[in-house]
């Protein structure tokens, strides 16, 4: 690599950062040597009715399987993202909400902000809920969904937040599965001038699981049905609430929510965090990754219905009293300068963003960006998946006018909040790596068989210990939280991503090697599509893949054998899109649909995926070994159907 391609650290940017590179380095050590010493500091800068003194205690061996931080500490997530901020800063601006149209925009103080979380909370008592019941979201990008959050937390109920994108039936299984017995949704959404019908999802949902309540937030005031006794009018009831709810003590591991992610097997799962650790985590790593200081307006582009926003645009920018931005449109409505538009408007210090919103942006040149002046701008951030280094230097160049620095940063739902990042004060930065692991977070490159790799090389991602942020279980599974990562390489957190580690120790993402696609940064299992599919009438087998897209990072491949009695058509295509959209939501839809009169698989009748990529990657030339193949013939009639399918 050429030294072009090292971007130094902004010596004036160190000078005030929270850490420098000698205190980045010190802070690895520590977090290493003397776990306890440093979290025990770190975690002053939560407020807790009782200050932990016992910190961490981890095992990640099957024999004693338990992930424990702070066990016996006790606070309140509410309190720390709200009340503790009301001294000195009622009148200031917690949420700024910009609209899905531009003219629509809203500032929430935080005074503003616990009167209604505590409205909420009210809310959600006087309709029975009480510490430990879940409640499932379904949400636009509006505060109340920040409300909805933080009520839930003041009482100690758990959230399981459901991107509104989501079809009713993925919906109806969520809600099944944490056994929630209240929703709480909006008449409808916007998003890029469209209406997102949220509560006549529910309805459909609710005819596949009972729920006792569903709350309504006005937002559109459009037409929705109406079911009486089990309906609540959110504006009524939270009008006729009190505007105080005392802050229910949490135990550090009490949950805190739920939060559903795909993996490659069976249905997503419900990824559990807990109250103490994510929270610290999600404070400490949005000060140092974003370098962040009371005053600043954050503007984390992601939906709270996936952990992004959890962690960025709600939890641990609320917890250090950011002014955070929530934002309910798409960056290409009402035309594709609108997110500078809005940088301009709020006068945005920081701004985080997925990959493939630059790269969908970055081809309508440079224009949109430029006639904004992004001047309030110091620094840009990325998430969800690897970020091409010719995005990262439109990123740096255009949008950042060759001054700001980019934090790419690594992390998964798990995980809690960002593992693998630069600080802006400490690390130098490579277009398309995210840089080095923060301090206490210890990775590992293993070969196949496990075996810990040393210097620059590549291989499986693993984490060999624990840090504050990470999930504790799979809801209602221990058995497949500790199957899913904890078996692959005993005694390590395997992620699942592939990694390259370079001669100066410099990680880059390769992407995941389990079968979960990143599509525009959105993680989907390809069973999920597959079992979709099959579940059409006209569908015998499926099978999908990830293929390379210029947009979305990664398109879906679906190869589906029909009944015998179905003839393929282009009508039975479309349908057959439509249906994955009915079934899961529009962003599983396949981008590509080939009729698979057989599919390849061993004698055992495993699908041999790898083969199945190559084709759709139209890489057919080096189709490997297919001998072990019960037909090898399967094979070539893909080969000549792809040809002729293009
Ligand atoms: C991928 C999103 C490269 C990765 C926070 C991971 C990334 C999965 C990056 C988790 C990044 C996320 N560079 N790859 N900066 N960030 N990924 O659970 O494959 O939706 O395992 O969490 O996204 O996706 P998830």
């Amino acid at each position: 690599m050429s030294k072009s391609d090292l971007y130094p650290v902004d010596p004036a940017i160190a000078a005030r950062a929270h850490m420098d590179s000698a205190a980045y380095d010190a802070a690895r050590v520590a977090a290493r040597e003397e776990p306890d010493r440093y979290w025990s500091e770190v975690a002053k800068r939560l407020d807790w009715s009782r200050f932990p003194t016992k910190i961490k205690d981890v095992s990640f061996d099957k024999a004693d399987f338990h992930i424990r931080w702070f066990e016996d500490g006790e606070l309140n997530v509410a309190y720390n993202c709200v009340d503790r901020h009301l001294a000195e800063r009622a009148n200031e601006t917690a949420i700024i909400w910009e609209g899905d149209d531009p003219a629509d925009d809203a500032r929430i103080t935080f005074a503003e902000l616990h009167e209604q979380v505590c409205r909420m909370a009210n809310v959600l008592k006087s309709n029975g809920v009480k510490k430990g019941d879940r409640v499932t979201l379904y949400l636009p990008m509006i505060p109340a969904a920040a409300y909805a959050m933080l009520a839930c937390a003041r009482i100690g109920a758990v959230h399981s937040v459901v991107f509104g994108g989501f079809s009713p039936d993925s919906l109806a299984g969520r809600i099944e599965d944490c056994g929630s017995r209240i929703v709480i949704t909006a008449d409808e959404g916007r998003r890029g001038g469209k209406k997102v019908p949220l509560k006549a999802n529910v309805d459909e949902a609710l005819k596949k699981v009972a729920v006792d309540t569903v709350i309504v937030v006005s937002h559109t005031g459009g037409a929705i049905d109406w079911v009486e006794g089990r309906d609540v009018r959110y504006e009524e009831a939270a009008a006729a609430a009190s505007p105080e709810c005392p802050c229910e003590p949490m135990n550090a591991e009490d949950p805190l929510f739920i939060l559903y992610t795909s993996g490659s097997t069976g249905k997503p799962k419900g990824v559990l965090h807990t109250t103490g650790g994510y929270l610290l985590w999600a404070s400490w790593t949005q000060a140092m990754v974003f370098d962040y200081r009371p005053g600043e307006v954050f503007w984390c582009t992601a939906d709270v219905g996936w952990v992004t926003g959890h962690t960025y645009v709600v939890y641990g920018a609320l917890a250090n009293a950011a002014t955070t931005l929530m934002f309910e449109g798409v960056p290409n409505y009402p035309d594709v300068s609108r997110f500078w538009q809005v940088v301009d408007k709020h006068k945005v210090d920081i701004f985080y963003t997925a990959p493939t919103a630059l790269r969908a942006l970055m081809r309508e040149g440079d224009e949109p960006v430029k006639s904004a002046s992004r001047k309030s701008l110091r620094l840009l951030g990325t998430v969800g998946e690897p970020i091409n280094p010719e995005a990262w230097r439109w990123y740096h160049e255009v949008v950042g006018d060759g001054r700001l620095p980019i934090v790419d940063t690594w992390w998964q739902t798990e995980t809690g909040g960002a593992l693998i990042a630069p600080l802006p004060g400490a690390t130098d930065l490579k277009p398309g790596s995210a840089t080095k692991p923060l301090p206490g977070v210890e990775l590992e490159i293993v070969d196949a068989e496990g075996r810990p790799l040393e210097g620059a090389v590549e291989g499986g991602l693993c984490i060999t210990d624990s840090w504050p942020g990470q999930m504790r279980t799979v809801y209602g599974d221990h058995q497949r939280f500790f199957d899913t990562y904890f078996s692959t390489y005993p005694g390590k957190y395997f992620t699942g991503d592939g990694c390259r580690r370079d001669e100066d120790g410099y990680y880059w993402i390769t992407g995941r090697l389990d079968d979960v696609l990143n599509v525009s940064g959105h993680r989907m299992g390809t069973a999920e599509i597959e079992s979709a599919l099959v579940s059409h009438d006209d569908v015998a087998e499926a099978a999908v893949v990830g293929f390379p897209h210029d947009i979305k990072g990664q398109g879906v491949y679906a190869y589906v054998t029909l009944n015998a009695d179905v003839q393929p058509s282009e009508d039975l295509r479309r349908a057959l899109v439509a249906h994955v959209r009915k079934e899961i939501g529009p962003i599983a839809s396949p981008d590509v649909i080939q009729w698979a009169p057989g599919l390849p698989k061993t004698r055992s009748g495993k699908i041999m995926r790898r083969i199945l990529r190559k084709i759709a990657e139209n890489d057919v030339t080096s189709l490997g070994d297919t001998s072990t193949l019960a037909d090898p013939s399967v094979v070539d009639d893909l080969v000549r159907n792809r040809a002729q399918s293009q």
